[in-house]
């Protein structure tokens, strides 16, 4: 059978880091509060209260597929399907993937689109490639990318959400690749109460019910794992890592005690990140990458929930 198969990874984070003690100096709020309840340290952003930088979420994109590509060794003509998963695109059109097909030199009958699914955007995307992959010919390659720049659509008087999240890109570069085993899941639930944005030309800003949302991810995680594992028979103690949309350390950690796996299976980058939506995945795989933690035959189960609501997940493989 097919697998889907990591070959290289990018990622892009704005240049600049907002402490937890820079939100308590406009806000009601303290770096207790917020490490003790989430595990976030620090965020990048693009924006927050007067200060703008030149960065925003296409660059960000740009940036983190070049360096996939770069990564992954291949050419760029052998890209045939470009996905970018975001909530918080640049224009409404061009889509950003058709952008960053563009910088990036890809051919002309590449497919580009981008994919809206919240935190859940870039396990979305890889399975929606996944199944176009296998209608091209074998030597065909794609390109996932997960971009946001939730700092336009925050409301930095709300303290309540405005220190959860960060901006950020990661992209990965995947083919098909025989293996032994496969799975992916994706679910929807319409809800446009406990987690919703007005849209970023309404200047109508992001809410969240936080408590009905971190119910809703514990009981995610744990279903998408097990539905993983139903349908590859590939199980949690064989898995190399399991990666989490890194939206909160507690939900993470709820799920290492209930999972009763090591701690180490799960890796975790919200200290300095927060939660990037649909960026957190590759970003961490990245990192993972960097660090010398995900290293070539490794297996992740990759897992995201988010607005939609929206869950999933994929069994990969890297190189
Ligand atoms: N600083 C200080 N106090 C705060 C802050 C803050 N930044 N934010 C909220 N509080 C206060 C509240 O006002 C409340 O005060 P009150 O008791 O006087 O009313 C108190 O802290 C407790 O608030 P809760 O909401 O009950 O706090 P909780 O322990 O639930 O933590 C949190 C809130 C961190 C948001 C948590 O619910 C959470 O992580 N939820 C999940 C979020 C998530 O996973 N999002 C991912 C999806 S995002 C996407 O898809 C776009």
């Amino acid at each position: 059978m097919d697998g889907l198969n990591i070959i290289g990874l990018g990622k892009a984070v704005p240049q600049k880091a907002f402490t937890n003690d820079d939100f308590s100096e406009f806000l009601e709020t303290s770096d207790e509060w917020i490490s003790t309840r989430t595990g976030i340290k620090t965020r990048r952003l693009c924006n927050i209260n007067d200060y703008k930088s030149d960065e925003n979420q296409l660059e960000l994109a740009i940036i983190a597929a070049k360096e996939a590509l770069k990564d992954s060794e291949i050419e760029a003509d052998k890209i045939g399907i470009c996905i970018v998963a975001t909530a918080t695109p640049t224009y409404a059109f061009p889509s950003t993937a058709c952008l960053v097909a563009r910088e990036l030199g890809l051919n002309e009958d590449c497919m580009a689109f981008d994919l809206s699914a919240a935190c859940s955007g870039f396990i979305y995307g890889l399975s929606v490639c996944k199944d176009m992959l296998s209608q091209r010919s074998r030597d065909t390659y794609a390109l996932v990318v997960g971009a946001e720049e939730f700092s336009k659509i925050l409301d930095f008087t709300d303290r309540s959400t405005c220190v959860l999240f960060g901006d950020g890109a990661g992209a990965a570069v995947v083919k098909l690749k025989e293996d032994d085993v496969y799975a992916s899941i994706a679910h929807t639930r319409g809800d446009d109460k406990c987690l919703v944005c007005g849209g970023v030309a309404n200047d109508k800003k992001l809410y969240m019910d936080g408590s009905a949302v971190y119910r809703f991810a514990i009981g995610a995680i744990e279903e998408v794992l097990k539905e993983l594992v139903e349908k590859s028979k590939y199980s949690l103690e064989k898995i190399d890592h399991i990666v989490c949309h890194q939206a909160n350390k507690r939900i993470i950690n709820h799920v290492i005690r209930s999972t009763k796996q090591p701690e180490d299976k799960f890796f975790m980058n919200l200290d300095h990140y927060g939660n990037t939506s649909a960026a957190s995945v590759p970003l961490a795989l990245k990192e993972m990458q960097e660090k010398g933690e995900l290293v070539a035959g490794d297996k992740a189960y990759l897992v995201g929930f988010g607005a939609g609501l929206t869950w999933g997940g994929i069994l990969v493989s890297y190189r």
